[in-house]
């Protein structure tokens, strides 16, 4: 049932402020400013004993995944990263006991994510899930996790269950941050910032008629450029992802501090760049990039938390917390890569040669 939605993505697209007001409630302690995890398994000593974080996932969840390794690393200020499960697997990895592993998954079937889990614990790992069908494969084999309450997602390519990933390792890093350093005044204001997300979100979605002009604009471009910087690029590289699954559009995501280091060659006006540029400390650097693209003629779409003068259009989204910024950035961008594709006649629901869940190697 499509409730009155054209595609299944469009529906998904739209339930997010219900989607991330559920992945938040009965979790917020405000007496001490943290979360409750129920599933999650591991008691406060442990959590202290934690030196490194490994995050694995495939597709749109190692996006997250990303995302989730900045978190941790301000928040809980635990040195963490994300790697694709499916070439972890290979490169005889380094297990280490202090290290804990996360896998995520939206269906938690994913073969290579299972099977990295597999070995992570054959070689007596701890492993905990960031999943959301609950009492999947992955979720049963991991010792652990947090679910990232998103509901049936049933499009191919995934939308409200990358936002809501993303906030459960908001969740994850609160509170490891609060059994760690992390003041009581930062607790609360990352509370705070979770808290006004559902609103925020109703919000952007509110101008998906301004989006779907712009995407009229770019949908005949052959191939896009998207760029962002620290919490930034992993934004870039989903919505990347997300533009080329249903639009077919060729394009690539890079570090905006990358672009003088090669990819700067294939700007021009027949290559349109989409950039982050949220309002923090990047800020400047983010925009002498825009000023380099400008300067070679090409065209430019800010996503940002205020008008861009050298973007050819900015899309302005409304500004959280610093750390909690690119969950609402990659939202303007789900609905850009969804009106380039309509405009185009794609099979928004059904791409081709992709399935919903990859349950082979
Ligand atoms: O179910 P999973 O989260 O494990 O799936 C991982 C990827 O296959 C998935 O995210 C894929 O990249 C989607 N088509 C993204 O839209």
């Amino acid at each position: 049932d499509m409730g009155g939605h054209d595609t299944y993505m469009h529906k998904e697209i739209s339930e997010q402020a219900d989607a991330v007001d559920r992945v938040l409630r009965g979790r917020i302690d405000d007496r001490f400013s943290t979360v409750h995890l129920g599933g999650l398994n591991l008691d406060a000593r442990e959590a202290r004993g934690v030196r490194r974080i490994k995050i694995l996932g495939c597709g749109t969840s190692y996006h997250a995944g990303l995302i989730g390794a900045g978190l941790i690393e301000s928040l809980a200020r635990i040195p963490a990263d994300a790697e694709p499960a499916s070439e972890f697997r290979y490169r005889n990895p380094v297990v280490d006991p202090d290290t804990l592993y996360i896998a995520v998954s939206q269906s938690g079937e994913t073969y290579d994510v299972l099977a990295a889990v597999q070995e992570l614990k054959r070689k007596g790992a701890r492993v905990l899930g960031v999943v959301n069908v609950v009492g999947s494969a992955i979720a049963r084999e991991t010792d652990g996790g947090v679910y990232v309450h998103a509901g049936p997602e049933v499009c191919v390519v995934s939308t409200k269950c990358f936002t809501n990933t993303v906030v459960s390792f908001a969740l994850l890093a609160l509170h490891l941050g609060r059994i760690r350093d992390l003041s009581v005044a930062d607790g609360k204001r990352i509370i705070a910032g979770l808290r006004r997300l559902p609103a925020q979100i109703e919000e952007i979605l509110g101008t998906e008629d301004e989006i779907k002009k712009v995407a009229e604009e770019y949908a005949n471009a052959k191939s896009m450029m998207f760029i962002g910087r620290v919490r930034g690029y992993p934004v870039a590289l989903e919505a990347s992802l997300k533009l080329k699954e249903i639009s077919y559009i060729h394009a690539e995501a890079y570090p905006a501090s990358e672009l003088k280091h090669g990819p700067l060659a294939l700007i021009e006006p027949a290559l349109p760049t989409v950039a982050i540029v949220p309002d923090d400390d990047l800020l400047e650097k983010n925009r002498a990039a825009l000023e380099e693209i400008k300067a070679r003629s090409g065209r430019i779409l800010a996503v940002a938390h205020q008008e861009q003068p050298k973007a050819d259009q900015t899309i302005v989204v409304p500004k959280n917390e610093t750390e909690l910024d690119p969950i609402l950035m990659g939202i303007p961008l789900q609905l850009l890569a969804y009106h380039t594709a309509l405009a185009l006649g794609r099979d928004i629901d059904k791409p081709r040669n992709l399935a919903k869940s990859v349950t082979v190697e």
